[in-house]
C-alpha cells in the first residue's frame, strides 16, 4: 500500500537551483492520499481537547481546514503581512534571503484556548516559530504542531522542541 510519502512529488531545482521542492499538491489531489494524510495528522490527538486549529499560509490552510472540520472546532489563519482585514498583531521572521512578516487577527484566539498548529512542511522552523509567538502573544496554549513533512537537517524540529513544543510529522526527507 502507498504511504503518504509516496504521494509527494519532488521537483528538482525549484524555486532555485539546488533545492529539492517537496510538492504536496500531488498528495492533496489524490482522494486516498489526502484522506490518509488528514487521518494520520489527527491520529495523535484522539481524545485530546482542542479548541482551535491554526493554519499557516498557504498549504496549512488546506490541511488545517480539513482537520478543524473533522474535530468540529474553529479554524484561524496566520497570513502573510497585509492580507487580513481586521486588527492584527505581527511577527517578523527570517527567510533564506531576508525577512518576512506574518499576522493574526488580534481577536482570533482567546486566552487559555488550546491550539493545534498545522502546516505542510517544517524546514528551518522560522515560519512555525513566528506563528507560535503570535498565538502565545494572544494567550493561546499550544498543544502541538502538526506537519506532513519534516526536513530534519534544517533543524526546525529541534528548534520547536527546544521551545517546549510537541511536534508531529508524517514523514521526513533527507537533505534540503
Ligand atoms: C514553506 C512551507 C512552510 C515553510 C517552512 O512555505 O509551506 O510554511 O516554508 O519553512 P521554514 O520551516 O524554514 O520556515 P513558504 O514560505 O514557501 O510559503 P507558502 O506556504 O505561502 O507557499
Ligand atoms: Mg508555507
Amino acid at each position: 500500500m502507498k504511504t503518504v510519502q509516496d504521494y509527494i512529488r519532488t521537483i528538482v531545482d525549484f524555486p532555485h537551483e539546488g533545492i529539492m521542492f517537496r510538492d504536496v499538491t500531488t498528495l492533496f489531489a489524490d482522494p486516498r492520499g489526502f484522506r490518509m494524510a488528514i487521518d494520520q495528522m489527527l491520529h495523535p490527538y484522539a481524545g485530546i481537547d482542542i479548541d482551535k486549529v491554526v493554519g499557516l499560509e498557504a498549504r496549512g490552510f488546506i490541511l488545517g481546514g480539513a482537520i478543524a472540520h473533522q474535530l468540529s472546532v474553529g479554524f484561524v489563519p496566520i497570513r502573510k503581512k497585509g492580507k487580513l482585514p481586521g486588527t492584527t498583531i505581527s511577527q517578523e521572521y527570517t527567510l533564506e534571503y531576508g525577512e518576512a512578516i506574518v499576522e493574526i487577527h488580534d481577536d482570533a484566539i482567546q486566552a487559555g484556548e488550546k491550539i493545534l498548529v498545522v502546516d505542510d512542511l517544517l524546514a528551518t522552523g522560522g515560519t512555525a516559530e513566528a506563528g507560535i509567538k503570535l498565538i502565545e502573544r494572544l494567550g493561546g496554549e499550544i498543544l502541538s504542531c502538526a506537519f506532513i513533512i519534516d526536513l530534519p537537517e534544517l533543524g526546525g524540529r529541534a528548534k520547536l522542541e527546544a521551545m517546549g513544543m510537541d511536534v508531529h510529522a508524517l514523514c521526513a526527507f533527507d537533505g534540503l
